[in-house]
């Protein structure tokens, strides 16, 4: 998950007024963006990919980092020239940063008219009526139960092949650094049978591929019975003798199962994992099914257990080493591994931090998202424990933590060269028309010369060279 941002792509229904939106942050958020979108179109909003031209704008927003923060509020002061212009012009601000700092971001950013938190999508309609009338409004309300689960997503951020259908929302695991428990409230999971309509849509649409999302995918929990998941939750089912054997219960690894039944033909894939909770029932359904992509993101976030203690990951280093054996013994050395890492958290000594640097040649990732810590208000570790590590060190631990990447990322694509993949096309390369560019199943990004071929075909390629980002092969 990284900082990424996106805008919006133009959907003409005929309605009348016009919603930009841009989304900052995870995949989660871009998911939401397309929540929003669909709620809006029922509001009576077409999206457009020109702010110049939008009665709406809203920025969904990320607080992860602080520097994700920032770039909101330069966006926010950039977007007030076009409010100058247009009087008329209503700016909302969605999501994590709306959540966090709820009413205070109308005195700190005076052209905000909306502040509206994950949970509250359905009321924004509502919200914007308010602002007609002449008013600022705002909902930071957190569920427990909204999914937004009979909403169909406008997919916005799709390339008509692949997809994100959001199986869980919120998250539960309180990691000292996070703000996301406080941001996107508890977790919940939505229905299976809604997930797998949605996939089921989505193939018969066209797409072949599907991202199932989650916060932490693997404590994906759904009863009938909303009680059972917190009965089972606080473990006291059996205690209290509840018969829970005639109520439908669905994991993650049956959720997935159910998806991947879906069509042959449709792959799947999911994020993210978390190391204390990926089970091997897991890792034998992915064998089970060609078409579960072989590709786990499994977030570490330090190779140190006294780090990892104080972080409240819930796991040790040789926890985490036998879950990545785990991986390799069930499903192969072919299995793509990616991971988050953040460096600099407080008290890292050297010697954590060549813990981290060790683990990660240990477990030779693919790919890794990294970052410097970044203390974020009210979270359990800005109470508890100094940000001590300067900027500096933690800059300069972050760029070792990067050059081992790049080397180790290399050397993985470089055991791919003279391996042939099952590739499905995602579109055009960005440097030429004349090559595709599609990913295997390990979520590799695989170059090939154009030919036949076109979006939404599996091509089977021959790898001839690499670099640390990319494959690069031909067609038979
Ligand atoms: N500072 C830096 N990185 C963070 N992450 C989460 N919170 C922070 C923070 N306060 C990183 C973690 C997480 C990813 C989504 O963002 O690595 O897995
Ligand atoms: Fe996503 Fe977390 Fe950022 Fe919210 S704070 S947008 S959940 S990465």
């Amino acid at each position: 998950m990284g900082d990424e941002f996106q805008t919006t792509k133009d959907t003409q229904t005929g309605k009348k007024k016009k919603l930009y939106i841009e989304s900052y942050g995870c995949q989660m958020n871009f998911s939401d963006s397309e929540i929003v979108a669909s709620v809006m179109q029922n509001g009576g909003y077409d999206t457009t990919s020109n702010p110049e031209e939008a009665d709406v704008i809203f920025l969904n927003t990320c607080a992860i980092r602080d520097n994700a923060e920032q770039k909101v509020r330069n966006r926010l002061q950039h977007l007030n020239h076009l409010k100058k212009k247009n009087t008329d012009l209503t700016i909302g601000v969605l999501g994590c940063m709306a959540e966090r700092l709820k009413t205070k971001l109308f005195e700190e950013e005076k052209m905000v008219d909306i502040v509206a938190g994950p949970d509250t999508y359905r009321t924004l309609p509502a919200l914007l009526t308010e602002v007609e009338d002449g008013r600022k409004a705002v909902n930071v309300f957190l569920s427990r139960e909204e999914t937004y689960e009979n909403i169909t997503p406008v997919r916005l951020n799709s390339n008509g092949v692949s997809a994100f259908i959001s199986i869980s929302r919120g998250c539960d695991n309180m990691c000292t650094f996070c703000v996301v428990p406080f941001t996107r409230g508890r977790e919940r999971s939505r229905s299976p049978y809604s997930i797998v309509d949605e996939a089921q849509d989505l193939f018969q649409k066209g797409y072949r591929e599907v991202t199932l999302l989650g916060q932490n995918v693997d404590s994906y929990l759904w009863s009938e019975n909303p009680e059972v998941i917190s009965l089972l939750g606080e473990k006291k089912a059996i205690k209290q003798g509840a018969d829970i054997s005639k109520v439908e219960i669905v994991n993650f690894a049956q959720l997935l199962e159910r998806v991947a039944q879906v069509s042959p033909l449709l792959r799947v894939r999911f994020s993210t994992s978390h190391p204390k909770d990926m089970t091997d029932e897991v890792l034998q359904v992915m064998k089970k099914y060609d078409n579960i992509c072989k590709y786990i993101h499994l977030p570490v976030q330090s190779g140190s257990t006294r780090i990892l203690e104080m972080m409240n990951r819930g796991y040790t280093q040789e926890w985490y080493e036998q879950r990545i054996a785990a991986i390799r013994n069930i499903l192969g050395d072919t299995c793509g591994i990616s991971t988050d890492i953040i460096t600099g958290f407080c008290s890292e000594t050297e010697e954590d931090h060549q813990a981290t640097l060790n683990l990660m040649r240990k477990t030779a990732y693919d790919f890794a998202y990294m970052f410097y810590y970044s203390e974020r208000p009210n979270t359990p570790a800005a109470k508890k424990y100094a940000d001590d590590i300067d900027l500096e060190t933690k800059k300069r631990r972050l760029q070792e933590v990067i050059d081992l990447q790049n080397e180790l990322s290399l050397k993985r694509n470089q055991l791919d060269v003279g391996k042939t993949f099952e590739v499905l096309v995602e579109g055009f390369s960005k440097r030429s028309e004349d090559f595709l560019m599609g990913r295997n199943s390990a979520n590799k990004v695989v170059i090939f010369p154009k030919k036949q071929f076109k979006k939404g075909d599996y091509v089977s390629v021959k790898i001839h060279d690499c670099s640390a980002a990319t494959l690069f092969g031909e067609t038979f």
